[in-house]
């Protein structure tokens, strides 16, 4: 797969960060309805955590060429992030290679199903790329997100500890699942 991979739906598109989107980053990661649901929740207080986050991503998509972090564009414009990423086992567990799709989108583009496209787009590479099987995890009250998992067909699995060192509602999409829609 591409080094540097540029993904194309009917409205957006997806390509790797650069520093120079650091500035968007940070927006996003300063506004508490968005910071909420990701790793401590606590808001973004200086630009340099973005970029820090930015130099971070190659690390946090790991060597699979199909997985990366992804910066979304509507109409020229930043709007997210989607995530196509390994999904860290809790402590004491050991990871069987789950693979993560994960979504974070600026208040001001929600309600437009720019994350359920972004979502669906990283189904299709990961599905493409011979992924088993897709994980998704969420706060046990982040409805937003939920209701993502389920536009994209994923089942739920209720409450689980398996990642993250935390307890959060997961879902899964199995490769067979779409396979037999088609
Ligand atoms: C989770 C999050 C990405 C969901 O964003 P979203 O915009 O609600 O999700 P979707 O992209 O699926 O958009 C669906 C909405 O767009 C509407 N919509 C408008 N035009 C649409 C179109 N052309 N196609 C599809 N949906 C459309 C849908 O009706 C739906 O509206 P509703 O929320 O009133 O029911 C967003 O709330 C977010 O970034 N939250 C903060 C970070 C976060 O929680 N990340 C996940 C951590 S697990």
């Amino acid at each position: 797969m591409d080094e540097n991979p540029v993904i194309t739906t009917d409205r957006l598109t997806l390509r790797r960060f650069t520093l120079d989107d650091a500035d968007f980053l940070f927006d996003l990661f300063s506004r508490p309805e968005v910071a909420r649901w990701s790793g401590s929740g606590t808001p973004m207080e200086r630009r340099e955590e973005a970029v820090e986050r930015i130099r971070r991503q190659p690390e946090r998509a790991g060597d699979h060429p199909a997985c990366g972090v992804f910066a979304v564009e509507a109409n020229g414009q930043l709007v997210g992030m989607a995530l196509l990423v390994p999904i860290p086992a809790s402590a004491g567990r050991t990871s069987e290679g789950e693979i993560e799709i994960g979504w974070h989108f600026h208040p001001d583009a929600w309600g437009n199903g720019y994350a359920t496209e972004a979502g669906r787009a990283l189904v299709e590479r990961g599905f493409a790329a011979g992924f088993p099987a897709l994980y998704a995890v969420t706060d046990s009250d982040n409805v937003r997100s939920q209701a993502v998992c389920r536009r994209l067909g994923m089942t739920d699995l209720g409450l689980r500890d398996d990642w993250y060192d935390r307890s959060l509602r997961a879902f899964r999409l199995d490769r067979q699942e779409i396979a037999a829609d088609q």
